[in-house]
């Protein structure tokens, strides 16, 4: 179940969405819920080469994860040809902050966190897509939530770190100090419309 706290949502959007020539970006994403269902705040954004994804996961409530998947299957890790995984993975996980960069812009990057039944639920993502039609962020939720009740649990691995399009540079760290973050993290703004779930 989800606690609803009033949690200060992790996002710099502008950061992610006005890149052109710019240096060093973050963006920062949650997992958060609508109400009922959960999902990723913010699910869907544009990022340049370098930018830095900052994922937090909450110290409370049900674990998450940020894994990598593909247009064609929302809520099954991103494989190759020869069925080898090969996208990014958090693992599952709680009170972290895992740090992605975006080493390939032109590539999209679909996203889902593999708790139970979430990705089904709509607790999916997508990074560079199309902004209409096919491989758009539209398009892989309704693909996503087609899933609801029937999508593979996908078994927990240690954090694979190197994706398609992003890698990070190591496995999710606490939050030290910061796992009480109730949640008041400097320059994040509240959502409207949304809550984060802890
Ligand atoms: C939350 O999202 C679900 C799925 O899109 C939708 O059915 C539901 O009405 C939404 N709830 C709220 C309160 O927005
Ligand atoms: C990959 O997995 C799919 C679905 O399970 C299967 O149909 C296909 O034969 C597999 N391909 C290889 C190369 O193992
Ligand atoms: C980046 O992705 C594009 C699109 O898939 C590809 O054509 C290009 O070769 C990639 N660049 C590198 C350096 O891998
Ligand atoms: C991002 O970097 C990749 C790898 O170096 C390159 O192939 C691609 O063209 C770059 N994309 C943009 C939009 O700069
Ligand atoms: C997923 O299924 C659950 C259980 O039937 C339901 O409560 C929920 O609204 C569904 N969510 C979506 C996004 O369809
Ligand atoms: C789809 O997105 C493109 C930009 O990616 C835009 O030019 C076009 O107008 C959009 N079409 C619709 C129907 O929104």
């Amino acid at each position: 179940m989800f606690l609803r706290l009033a949690f200060s949502v992790s996002l710099l959007l502008s950061a992610g969405l006005n890149t052109a020539g710019a240096e060093s970006q973050t963006v920062n994403v949650a997992p958060g819920n609508n109400g009922t269902e959960p999902l990723f705040v913010p699910a869907h954004f544009d990022a340049s080469n370098g930018t830095s994804v900052l994922i937090y996961f909450p110290n409370v409530g049900p674990y998450h994860s940020f894994t990598q998947s593909s247009f064609d299957k929302p809520c099954t890790p991103l494989q190759d040809s020869e069925n080898v995984t090969i996208g990014f993975d958090s693992g599952l996980t709680s009170a972290t902050e895992w740090e992605l960069t975006i080493t390939n812009a032109t590539i999209p990057i679909y996203f889902f966190s593999k708790g139970p039944n979430q990705c089904g639920q709509g607790m999916v993502g997508a990074i560079n897509a199309p902004q209409n039609g096919t491989g758009s962020y539209d398009e892989f939720y309704a693909a996503a939530v087609k899933l609801n009740g029937t999508a593979i649990t996908v078994p927990d691995t240690t954090p694979i770190l190197t994706g398609v399009g992003a890698a990070a540079t190591g496995p999710p760290r606490g939050l030290g100090e910061r796992s009480d973050l109730q949640f008041s993290v400097e320059g994040f703004m509240p959502l409207e419309g949304y809550v984060t779930s802890f």
